[in-house]
């Protein structure tokens, strides 16, 4: 065994998911294993969450925790080395991890300032006899972790704090220093201090000893003011230590072999079953390219956009179905689509990852016109499902799509449509570029192929993480 890292995180695939976070940080133990290193995973103990403790060891207490006590439990479940932070007084509510019905939950500082001291104090002094070599902590919810660490001493304990999303920032007033026992003469603009108020995440990406992203294009557009919301500086400062490294995805649960109809690169003949069947089920007719939606309806992911593009998508023989669920407006500018285009619209408003796995089975495109993507996932899904992705040149989508071009066409490497800026123009000429390539049956098997080739997994990002922590701890 290489090492021994601790993740602390507020989303765990099979347990909780909102994002891709979550499917990030239940895949890297797994991976990292294969390359020798292991990790534990700390996340809350949310409603859904407590019948898992019955199964697992309580280990670690902590009275007085931010208004009531903690207990960390551990355990191996679903084959993660879990440690969950009881704390009911946080973390025992209905709704989802981060809020209810009104809002944000008040006392989100608190919450995750807590998940992030028990992180710390488990890096400082271990748990159950195990002790981690490397804090690793995951977006503003990890964010204090490496800055108590630092703050009381981290000794030989490294640590790194991965962004995956700078959008959320957590911000606390500064009335709340003393409360969140953070140290008052770290409130300085190169410390703790953040517009006047605090961001956890800004505290780990001043203390943690290495910044990761999860895409090298995110790691350089992160240093930009477009891109950075307001961090641009705090990340640029520290550029030396600052790197990319792209997300992969869990090629058992997502493998076409392993699909209802399942087919692969050599035997394309299911997909075009898939296809038929996830059109009968929606009702669909479509001549030309089918191409499916599956995200968070959001202002990130240029949902907007679609009611500009897609008409004349349609017109030229498309369809679309979209599956996710977010903002209302555009929840109801979607289901708009669907009623002005019976028979080449379908939409479904909500979570089901069952569903999820058809459409990508059965439909020829991805859509992701994002504003701006950390890495995403949808369209490496896409690119091993042979379901051609069309994407913004942004973030992980410019690393992980080849577009299509005469050069890239004439080399054989191309593997979707990349469209840039992200803006309606641009994006309705990259579906008419996919209409096109759709109505060329040789060059559109000749992308399939190239997309369902190229290499998805975690083992070259699970390679990168170890040398990292290997590095920090030479
Ligand atoms: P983000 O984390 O910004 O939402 P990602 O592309 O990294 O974007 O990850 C999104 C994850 O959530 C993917 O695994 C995607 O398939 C899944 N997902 C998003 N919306 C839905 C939905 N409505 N139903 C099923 N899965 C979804
Ligand atoms: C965030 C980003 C997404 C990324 C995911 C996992 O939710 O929006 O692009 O894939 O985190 O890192």
């Amino acid at each position: 065994m290489k090492g021994r890292v601790l993740s602390v995180a507020s989303e765990c695939v099979p347990f909780v998911k909102t994002g891709g976070l979550a499917d990030v940080v239940g895949a890297l133990p797994q991976a990292l294993a294969a390359v020798g290193w292991e990790m534990k995973v700390l996340i809350p103990a949310y409603r859904a969450l407590r019948p898992l403790l019955e199964k697992m060891d309580a280990v670690l207490h902590e009275p007085g925790l931010f208004g009531g006590d903690g207990t960390v439990y551990a355990g191996r479940v679903e084959g993660i080395d879990l440690l969950v932070l009881d704390a009911p007084h946080l973390y025992d509510r209905d709704g989802g991890p981060y809020g209810g019905p009104g809002g944000d939950w008040w006392d989100n500082p608190q919450r995750f300032a807590a998940l992030s001291w028990m992180g710390a104090r488990i890096a400082r002094e271990g748990i159950a006899g195990w002790r981690p070599d490397v804090l690793h902590a995951h977006d503003w919810q990890g964010g204090f972790a490496p800055a108590y660490l630092a703050y009381q001493g981290a000794g030989a304990v490294k640590s790194v704090i991965t962004v995956h999303n700078i959008a959320f920032q957590g911000w606390a007033p500064s009335s709340l220093m003393t409360e969140l026992r953070l140290p008052a003469a770290q409130f300085h603009p190169a410390g703790l201090e953040y517009y006047g108020g605090l961001s956890s995440l800004k505290a780990g990406l001043v203390t943690a000893d290495w910044i990761t992203t999860v895409s090298p294009t995110y790691a350089a557009e992160l240093m930009r003011p477009e891109f950075g919301m307001g961090l641009q500086g705090v990340i640029a400062a520290r550029s030396a230590r600052v790197s990319g490294i792209l997300n992969g995805v869990d090629t058992a649960i997502w493998s076409p072999e392993a699909e209802a109809v399942p087919f692969s690169v050599k035997a394309m003949a299911g997909k075009a079953e898939a296809r038929a069947t996830l059109c009968a089920d929606f009702g669909l007719d479509v001549p030309g390219p089918l191409a499916i939606v599956v995200s968070r309806l959001t202002d990130q992911k240029g949902i907007d956009l679609l009611p500009h593009v897609v008409p004349e998508f349609i017109a030229a023989g498309g369809g679309l179905i979209v599956l996710g669920s977010g903002d209302p407006a555009l929840e109801a500018a979607v289901r708009g689509l669907a009623d002005d285009h019976p028979g080449r619209v379908a939409v479904r408003i909500g979570y089901n990852e069952a569903l999820s796995h058809q459409m990508f089975a059965g439909a020829d495109a991805v859509l992701v016109p994002s504003r701006f993507e950390p890495c995403g996932l949808t369209q490496m899904y896409g690119l091993r499902y042979g379901t051609v992705p069309v994407v913004a040149a942004t973030g992980g989508l410019a690393d992980t799509v080849i577009g299509v071009s005469p050069a890239t066409l004439a080399a054989g490497v191309a593997t979707g449509v990349v469209f840039h800026p992200t803006d309606a123009l641009a994006f309705g000429q990259a579906l008419t570029k996919l209409v096109e390539l759709y109505g060329q049956p040789k060059l559109w098997a000749q992308v399939q192929k190239n997309a369902m080739m190229h290499p998805v997994g975690w083992e070259t990002s699970a390679a990168a993480y170890a040398a990292l922590y290997g590095r920090l701890l030479a």
